[in-house]
């Protein structure tokens, strides 16, 4: 499936501004700047900033302030997945070496420099949420969104432990969910909600967002699991073929293929559903979950 036509143009946005946030290389020290760079801008997808941008054009089409907050927040939120990029991939982690179509950040600047770069974009994630022109209110709405979101508790840390926790071993169902909704699907409700909130959504239509949040991010990291057995390690920009390798945890390994591809439809339906009073503002949006299952990267 193609991308939405509009999704170059919001990503070259974010791309703009994702340099002007960050500090630059000359700046000491200069080897954190580089690594933190060199992982930032190996290339992605951009998903998570383009659908905060678009959670927030639901409700602030028009206004130009709160677009440029939902901007800034949604880099900030890439700073942070780019962190948690880094680590996953860390040998003591996944102990990837291909990443964004690139050496991972610890083969390219060794481990201690990795760890450091992680932790920098995470902290830089928290200042750039600190500094949005918002009502003070929904400032510190979204800083706990997405604190939580990276966390322990149902967050991205959590799923991640459980993740490495549940190698070799023979996971549930219950704890399969667990590792998915936590380590993935918890950044993208955290993403949809914060871009609701600079978009200035009533705190209705904000869980709303959360709840569409969940059930596509949920659905994204299926899909992740599908493609790391049919893609290719060209086709995807990191290895294929890791997760059984490594007795991960996954759908298409408790559950088969064919019914992982039914899990990640009904997951986008259940998303769907979460827009519906949104109508035409929502359109987008739609485009988005639709892509993020259809595609083969
Ligand atoms: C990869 O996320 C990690 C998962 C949560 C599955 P993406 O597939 O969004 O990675 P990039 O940002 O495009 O590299
Ligand atoms: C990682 O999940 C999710 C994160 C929180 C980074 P995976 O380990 O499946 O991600 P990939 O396949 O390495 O991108
Ligand atoms: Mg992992
Ligand atoms: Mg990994
Ligand atoms: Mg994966």
């Amino acid at each position: 499936m193609k991308l939405p036509d509009f999704y170059e143009q919001v990503r070259a946005e974010v791309d703009a501004e994702l340099d002007r946030l960050l500090p630059a290389e000359t700046l000491p020290p200069p080897s954190v700047h580089r690594a933190m760079r060199y992982s930032v801008f190996a290339g992605g997808k951009r998903l998570r900033p383009v659908l905060c941008i678009e959670a927030a054009r639901v409700f602030a089409d028009k206004e130009e302030s709160l677009m440029r907050a939902a901007l800034q927040a949604g880099c900030a939120i890439e700073f942070l997945h780019t962190y948690s990029l880094i680590h996953d991939d860390l040998p003591a982690l996944d102990n990837d070496d291909l990443r964004r179509g690139m050496p991972t950040c610890h083969r390219k600047f060794g481990e201690a420099h990795a760890i450091l770069a992680g932790d920098a974009l995470l902290t830089l994630a928290f200042e750039c949420l600190a500094k949005l022109q918002v009502e003070p209110r929904r400032c510190v709405a979204v800083l706990r969104e997405v604190a939580s979101a990276a966390g322990t508790v149902n967050g991205m840390i959590g799923g991640q432990v459980a993740d490495i926790e549940a190698e070799g071993g023979r996971a549930g169902q219950e704890t399969l969910e667990y590792i998915h909704r936590s380590k993935t699907a918890a950044l993208f409700r955290a993403t949809l909600a914060a871009g609701a909130l600079c978009g200035g959504a009533d705190d209705g239509d904000a869980a709303r967002m959360r709840s569409f949040g969940e059930f596509i991010g949920w659905a994204f990291q299926v899909v992740d699991d599908i493609l790391d057995v049919e893609e290719s390690s060209e086709a995807l920009g990191k290895t294929a073929g890791k997760d059984a390798a490594q007795r991960k945890a996954t759908y298409p390994a408790l559950v088969g293929m064919e019914a992982s591809r039914r899990a990640a439809s009904e997951l986008l339906q259940r998303a769907l559903e979460q827009l519906a009073p949104f109508e035409q503002g929502a359109a987008r949006l739609r485009q988005l979950a639709e892509f993020l299952v259809a595609r083969r990267a």
